[in-house]
């Protein structure tokens, strides 16, 4: 059997993502298994995490496995080791590997280099873990606000959907905007001219409108991250003036016509692109989002592990 990365959300189908769900709602009411006796996922981080860190160890435990951390400036990696080097050596010792990376095209050569499944943890361009964890909060919630559902995920009516995510055009918006090609949710991104996301262009079906306040009128989800990403802290100063407008506070939530959620990846700057009164507020549900890291994470390593 070909061996299966998840490096973006594209590496997937419509089919594999409602799978991937499917289970996810399986293991998150019976969050113990044995099923990864024995087995290791390997986590490289070249970037700080508290979720992405935690969330992946935490559900190798809980599917009976083991997770290694390993700060990429601790490996040989750091000494001129290659990518490549490191990929075939660690896939004889792993069963999956996890990256954290600036520089996505280091995580595409080692996905090329392994013959164990990797999975992309963020890099500058994406974080597939994040939006995919992210859809799968948004169908719960929706879905539980109808009665006598008991199948979410197969009745779930992405065409119904609004995402607007206002604020930088990064790594999680282009996560989105990758995510808007297989199933189809309505998307509007609300960005700065010049901090448009790198791949709308990409996506002809994924609307820009410049107006945070236009933006968001139809929203079922209005989603935000941080304006200075990591890496980007050199520009800070610049980028707090520049997105002062798409701070999503009480006063843009006032024009959304519909009953809303507010969405955020975290970690959050409270007080920039997002009020405490905002993400401390009713329509909020970060806590619920950070939490679904675990359970879908679980889902994404025994899909690629071969398991359904
Ligand atoms: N959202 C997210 O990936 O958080 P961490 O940076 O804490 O992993
Ligand atoms: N866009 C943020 C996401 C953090 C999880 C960053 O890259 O820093």
């Amino acid at each position: 059997m070909k061996k299966k990365d998840i490096v973006s959300i594209l590496d997937l189908t419509k089919e594999e993502i409602l799978t991937i769900f499917k289970m996810t709602e399986k293991l998150k009411k019976n969050p113990f298994e044995e099923t990864l006796k024995g087995r290791t996922l390997g986590m490289i981080f070249n970037k700080p995490s508290t979720r992405t860190r935690v969330s992946f160890e935490v559900a190798m435990t809980q599917l009976g496995g083991h997770a290694i951390y390993m700060n990429s400036a601790d490996l040989q990696l750091r000494r001129g080791e290659t990518i490549s080097d490191t990929g075939k050596t660690l896939s004889r010792y792993l069963d999956i590997i996890m990256i954290r990376t600036f520089d996505h095209n280091d995580v595409v050569e080692l996905a090329s280099s392994t013959t164990i499944p990797v999975i992309n943890g963020l890099t500058d361009l994406l974080h597939p873990c994040q939006v995919l964890s992210d859809i799968f909060t948004i169908i719960e919630k929706k879905n539980t606000c109808l009665p006598d559902r008991q199948e979410k995920v197969d009745d779930f009516n992405f065409q119904d959907l609004t995402i607007v995510f206002v604020g930088d055009g990064n790594n999680v918006c282009n996560s989105f905007i990758n995510a808007q090609k297989i199933l189809k949710f309505n998307l509007i991104v609300s960005t700065p001219e010049k901090y448009k996301p790198e791949l709308l262009e990409s996506n002809k079906d994924v609307k820009w409108v410049e107006d945070p306040f236009k933006a968001v009128e139809d929203a079922d989800i209005i989603y935000t991250d941080t304006w200075t990403s990591m890496g980007k802290e050199e520009e800070r100063d610049e980028r707090l003036k520049v997105f002062k407008k798409y701070q999503v506070n009480k006063k843009l939530l006032e024009n959304v016509k519909k009953k809303h959620f507010v969405m955020h990846c975290l970690p959050a700057k409270r007080g920039e692109e997002i009020t405490d009164d905002v993400i401390d507020g009713e329509s909020s549900i970060v806590f619920d989002q950070a939490e679904n890291r675990l359970h879908v994470q679980k889902a994404i390593i025994k899909f690629l592990l071969g398991y359904e």
